[in-house]
């Protein structure tokens, strides 16, 4: 999945022959998922039209302060297009919008756009050759990345000039390309490698039957995609579950039982910086397996159990460097219930869920859980989506590794 997914992107298009790319820019950013709106200078409505790029962007275009087609004049309101943006990127970035974005000129929509936005602002600069290496346009890329604009560098080939040489906007696939690179490689947790487990393990009783419980995976599902998003590599101990990850950059390792996912997670823990036990583990497994299918005859059964291993205490009691979360499911005594947990399973944080919390728990969409870490620290959450939940829980993560 690109980094772009999701993302809410500015594209401001200047009036240069190379403007007529950015058709396929916009089509390029709507394929990787991100939502596009388009500002466009004047000039720049000469090389392509407002209606392509509307159309592909699925969204109207904005080029002037006022929309004046109709009596009822509405003011395009540059401040709130600005703060919209998740990203700016203006491609292509002639040499005049270029100095005007120096010089905070905001005789356009465009520029007045530019100076209200907080996100970062990518800009693609297209000129001919001489332009391009002109002492002002050098001037004005180093004055435009000293206030913190990202350039994307013109490319070399042939130019509307007829001449050949550096100048030319960057492909708008090449442009794709530099902004998820860029973005990728400032993601809080890239560079971070981390185990989650996910979902109920089935211990088998024979053949056909099994002990289990009502976890869907769902929690554990959330927190992979969300820290797979946030950059992070993921490996994904999963139980028996219906759950299919989003991202496909997450490594899934299919597991049944307890035995199965301890084996699992034994075999990756050395090597992640971060381990998240999600799942909700037999703490009981038959002692013994029947080979065949147990059939019906006595009035009364009872099968002996014996203990699965915990994986999260084993987890704990090997740990160097991890930062290791564990979940509690409590119903009465909960924070203190927790608090032993953390100092039996050696945990850095806890996430407590209390059954005694409406919307929280099994085979809910929701969550209401409380953070407590290793030095007691309770710190409540609101009840909200599992999403959400896993969002607090991967703040903490990033919170962690400062
Ligand atoms: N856990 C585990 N392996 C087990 C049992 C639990 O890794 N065999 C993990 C769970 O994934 C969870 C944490 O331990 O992160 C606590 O699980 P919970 O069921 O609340 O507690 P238990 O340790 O099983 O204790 P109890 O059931 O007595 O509350």
């Amino acid at each position: 999945m690109s980094v772009l997914n999701g993302k809410k992107v500015l594209l401001g298009v200047s009036g240069g022959i190379a403007a007529y790319k950015t058709a396929s820019l916009v089509r390029l950013f709507i394929k990787a998922g991100a939502h596009v709106q388009v500002i466009m200078t004047p000039a720049s409505k000469d090389f392509v039209t407002p209606l392509t790029l509307s159309t592909l962007s699925k969204n109207p275009v904005h080029s002037s302060f006022f929309n004046t087609d109709d009596e009822n004049a509405v003011w395009n309101n540059h401040v709130d297009l600005a703060l919209w943006a998740d990203l700016m990127l203006i491609a292509p970035a002639t040499a005049n919008t270029l100095s005007k974005m120096v010089t905070g000129n905001s005789d356009n929509l465009l520029i007045a756009t530019y100076l209200s936005a907080k996100c970062p602002v990518y800009f693609a600069p297209a000129m001919d050759l001489d332009m391009y290496k002109h002492p002002s346009s050098l001037q004005s890329f180093d004055s435009l990345k000293q206030f913190g604009n990202i350039m994307i560098p013109a490319e070399n080939g042939e130019l509307a000039s007829g001449l050949s040489g550096e100048g030319r906007m960057a492909e708008p696939e090449n442009i794709i390309a530099f902004l998820e690179a860029d973005l990728e490689s400032k993601l809080p947790l890239k560079g971070k490698k981390i185990l989650i487990t996910a979902g109920p393990t089935y211990e088998a009783i024979d053949p056909v039957r099994f002990i289990g419980n009502h976890s869907s995976g769902k929690m554990g599902f959330d927190i992979a995609n969300e820290a797979a998003k946030l950059g992070a590599k993921v490996i994904l101990i999963a139980g028996p579950t219906h759950f299919k990850v989003k991202n496909s950059s997450v490594e899934v390792v299919n597991v049944v039982s307890a035995q199965e996912m301890y084996d699992a997670c034994h075999q990756h823990y050395n090597d992640v910086d971060v381990a998240i036990a999600a799942a909700a583990v037999a703490d009981y497994k038959p002692k013994v397996v029947a080979l065949q299918k147990i059939k019906k005859a006595a009035d009364e059964f009872s099968i002996e159990l014996e203990k699965t291993k915990d994986i999260l205490a084993s987890l704990g009691t090997i740990k160097k460097n991890q930062f290791l979360i564990g979940f509690a499911l409590e119903t009465q005594n909960e924070i203190e219930n927790a608090k032993l947990k953390i100092q039996k399973k050696n945990l850095d944080l806890i996430v407590l869920n209390s059954l005694q919390d409406e919307g929280a728990g099994f085979k809910k969409e929701t969550n209401k859980v409380t953070f407590i870490d290793k030095n007691f620290n309770i710190e409540p959450m609101e009840l909200k989506s599992k999403e959400a939940v896993a969002t607090d829980i991967l703040r903490k993560v990033i919170e962690h590794f400062g």
